[in-house]
């Protein structure tokens, strides 16, 4: 996959780039660009925002300024590539829509910073718009982080384990149903025991074990388990 990220703050990706399973997917082949819009703005002084049309508060990315960027990466060759913008009203990233974009050869990811994007480059300049979540962030480096991490770690290649990814939560491996508990040493702790059947070493009881907890987990609201102290 080749990942562009537009961003006013590369650097904020600094840490992100270094991850294990980032440069995984970069040794196998993938490639993660970061591109300041402010490199090819075509305004004086590196201008990127203005103030919005009918007044209020806070700078809005200029539409000029993310197509210029847009064109000194792909020329007129927009089309067929996936490019999404960032937005706290988009459609939800979710589980479906990482294998969605996982399975691009391309993808751009466009970070919105102050007041937001002027509405041109929704209207014509993407493909997408994706939100991580309702709610507001002060830029799109995060959201673009937790993307493309989600993205990242379903290239083949990309995680230690071959089958890393494959049982997880919400995988087609578990019927799309959260993932079953994770236990490790020690097998006691507290009095709070791991349950017989993980210590047992039949490994067809923990695959039956494992199944019926995440059926289980997929019934019960997210988060509601009680800290039973
Ligand atoms: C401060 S926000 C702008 C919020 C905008 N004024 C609004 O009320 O929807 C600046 C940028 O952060 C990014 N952002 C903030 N929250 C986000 C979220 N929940 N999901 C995706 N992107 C988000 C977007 O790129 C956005 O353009």
């Amino acid at each position: 996959m080749r990942l562009d990220i537009f961003t006013l703050f590369p650097e904020a990706f600094e840490w992100f780039s270094g991850q294990r399973h980032v440069q995984n997917a970069i040794r196998e082949g993938s490639e993660l660009r970061l591109i300041n819009y402010r490199d090819t703005t075509p305004l004086g002084a590196g201008q990127v925002d203005d103030t919005p049309y009918g007044g209020g508060s806070g700078m809005v990315l200029r539409v000029d300024v993310v197509d210029a960027a847009l064109k000194a990466a792909y020329g007129e060759q927009l089309a067929g590539r996936r490019i999404v913008l960032l937005a706290p009203s988009g459609r939800m990233f979710d589980e479906e829509l990482a294998s969605e974009l996982a399975a691009e050869p391309d993808l751009t990811l466009l970070c919105g910073r102050y007041e937001g994007v002027d509405e041109r480059v929704r209207d014509h300049l993407v493909t997408d718009t994706v939100s991580i979540g309702r709610y507001v962030l002060s830029g799109g480096e995060l959201p673009a982080m937790v993307i493309s991490d989600a993205v990242l770690r379903k290239l083949p290649g990309s995680l230690g384990a071959p089958d890393g990814a494959v049982e997880e939560s919400f995988s087609e491996a578990l019927g799309g149903a959260p993932e079953y508990p994770h236990y490790t040493r020690p097998s006691s702790y507290r009095g709070w025991d791991v349950p017989d059947v993980l210590v047992s070493g039949d490994h067809e009881r923990v695959r039956e074990w494992r199944r019926e907890r995440s059926r289980e987990r997929a019934t019960e609201p997210p988060g509601t388990r009680s800290a039973g102290h």
